[in-house]
């Protein structure tokens, strides 16, 4: 029998699980990290002898966080995890199940997952289900599949599920490497959640392609065929719209309606941003689908103005056709700038993150709108990792956004990205380079020690002390210092390095 039922969700009554199916199970609480030093893609341009505005205005991006030899893939959920943990207040032992989406492999055979298992040891709590989930950058979503799907099983124990997608996005050198980027994503997963998952309304598609894979195993680089990753990525676009836009006309129908889907049903998209353009260029491809798919769509006035010599146009022959997308980003660039453009922050700043680069654009939206302005809307969400498998799934913002309701507090602990992304440190592309170089010439080695500097990092940063002659790999924790955020809440915690603080302490200080 289930001994739980002590456990309080955040704003919520006391959770049993004897009690009824949880309702409004999704996500609670979100945190991210990002590197502390990043490239500026206008000098990266120059270093790489390409025109000027390839990267800036052909990509859409204009800088690219990266790490050194001092970061890797456990480090950065590590820290991440613990961040997540520590603002929320939240106390180890509540936690049922850990999943980790992540296609940064450094062990083929023990998770990222049970190195987490370190930050639960004081609390003695070793009863966590889940591990890593891979599939390039679709990893972090089936994660979180994962834990809703468990919230709302039959082997929920009345705990949370936390999710965490991680990555180092790194590319050799050449036109695949300013799309680069790292970072990681915690979620916590539970019932009356200010995000909640819609039932039944997932649009998935997966194919077997070579778009992008990681055959190599002494190299972090994976092969790209960059225009065929394009191809399989708005070719699974359009699938997943198709099937989720089924999903939503059958609800309708059993509830009465006839009402015809359309973008205009979704209050925010966000997109898996490998590079703001590509997000851009998938917003004007979901109106081209609702355009072909409406049976009677008006070209004189509204939003399909002017569209009528595209009726005939079959999708799959359109992907390169320059007419079509550039017609279709003139038509969506109004939709584009209220629904999607906001969710951009983090991406166009820090670059593509693999797993994370989607629920960073979750992160960006809700940072930059007020509780108000989110409360009741649906978000679309697009997830793509290469190989191939996407997921277009909705996400349901409650209506409560009381000061102190949840969503007013996952608002406000989103609410210093601008600030955290400002106090990163630039550096030349030659150092991004040497750094690069750096990384390959040493990732994968027995005995080492990193060279980086942890002065560096920003406070409560896990990082690599040494990797061993048998390959095991020693961490430390940068201490936590006081951090002013932009709401001017002042965070502060005294752990020492390695040691864990299983509570925050927030004081206004105005
Ligand atoms: C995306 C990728 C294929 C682009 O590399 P590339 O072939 O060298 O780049 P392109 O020559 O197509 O240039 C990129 C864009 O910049 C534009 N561009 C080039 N020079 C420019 C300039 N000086 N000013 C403005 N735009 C410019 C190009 O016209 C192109 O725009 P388009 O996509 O609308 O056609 C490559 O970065 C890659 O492989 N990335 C990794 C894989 C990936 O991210 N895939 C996405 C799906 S998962």
């Amino acid at each position: 029998m289930c001994n739980l039922d002590c456990y309080r969700m955040p704003g919520s009554a006391s959770i049993s699980c004897l009690g009824p199916w949880p309702k409004d199970v999704g996500i609670i609480a979100m945190e991210l990290y990002i590197p502390s030093q990043y490239v500026d893609q206008t000098e990266l341009e120059q270093f790489d002898g390409v025109s000027a505005g390839k990267y800036t205005v052909g990509l859409g991006q204009a800088a690219m966080g990266f790490c050194s030899d001092r970061e890797d893939i456990n480090s950065l959920c590590l820290t991440v995890v613990q961040r997540l943990m520590e603002r929320n207040g939240l106390s180890y032992d509540s936690v049922g199940r850990l999943e980790v989406g992540t296609e940064t492999i450094i062990d083929k055979s023990k998770s990222v997952k049970t190195v987490l298992m370190q930050l639960f040891e004081d609390s003695g709590n070793t009863d966590v289900e889940g591990i890593d989930t891979t599939n390039a950058c679709y990893g972090g979503t089936a994660a979180l599949f994962n834990a809703v799907n468990w919230v709302e099983s039959s082997s929920w124990d009345g705990r949370y599920a936390l999710v965490v997608a991680g990555d180092i996005a790194v590319y050799a050198t050449g036109s695949a490497r300013p799309t680069g980027g790292a970072g990681a994503v915690a979620m916590l997963v539970g019932p009356n959640a200010p995000l909640a998952f819609e039932r039944g309304l997932r649009g998935t598609h997966m194919q077997h392609a070579y778009d992008f894979y990681k055959p190599d195993m002494v190299s972090e680089y994976p092969v790209v065929d960059g225009k065929l990753s394009i191809e399989c990525y708005l070719s699974a676009l359009d699938r997943c719209y198709s099937v989720y836009r089924n999903k939503i006309h059958a609800q309708w129908q059993r509830e009465g309606s006839e009402k015809h889907f359309n973008l205009e049903d979704f209050g925010y998209l966000v997109f898996h941003s490998p590079y703001c353009k590509l997000v851009q260029k998938s917003l004007a491809r979901l109106m081209l689908n609702d355009f072909l798919s409406h049976p009677n769509p008006n070209t004189e006035v509204g939003p399909f103005t002017g569209l009528e010599a595209f009726r005939d146009v079959k999708p799959e022959e359109t992907y390169f056709d320059r007419d079509v997308e550039k017609a279709f980003l003139k038509a969506s660039s109004e939709l584009f700038e209220k629904k999607t453009k906001p969710s951009l922050l983090i991406s166009n700043q820090n670059g593509n993150m693999y797993t994370p680069s989607v629920y960073g654009c979750l992160a960006s939206l809700i940072a930059q709108k007020t509780a108000a302005q989110l409360a009741g809307q649906r978000i679309g969400v697009f997830s793509y990792g290469s190989g191939f498998a996407a997921t277009l799934y909705s996400l349901r913002i409650t209506q409560d956004h009381t000061p102190g309701s949840n969503l007013d507090k996952l608002v406000s602990s989103l609410s210093d990205l601008q600030v955290r992304l400002k106090s990163r440190k630039k550096v030349s592309p030659a150092v991004f380079s040497e750094n690069m170089k750096l990384r390959e010439e040493t990732h994968h080695l027995g005995v080492y020690v990193p060279r980086g500097p942890v002065d560096d990092l920003f406070p409560g940063t896990w990082y690599l002390t040494r990797v061993d002659d048998k390959h095991r790999r020693e961490y430390a924790r940068r201490p936590v210092e006081c951090e002013v955020n932009a709401e001017a809440e002042i965070v502060c915690s005294s752990t020492e390095v390695t040691q864990q603080v299983p509570h925050i302490h927030v004081t206004k200080i105005n």
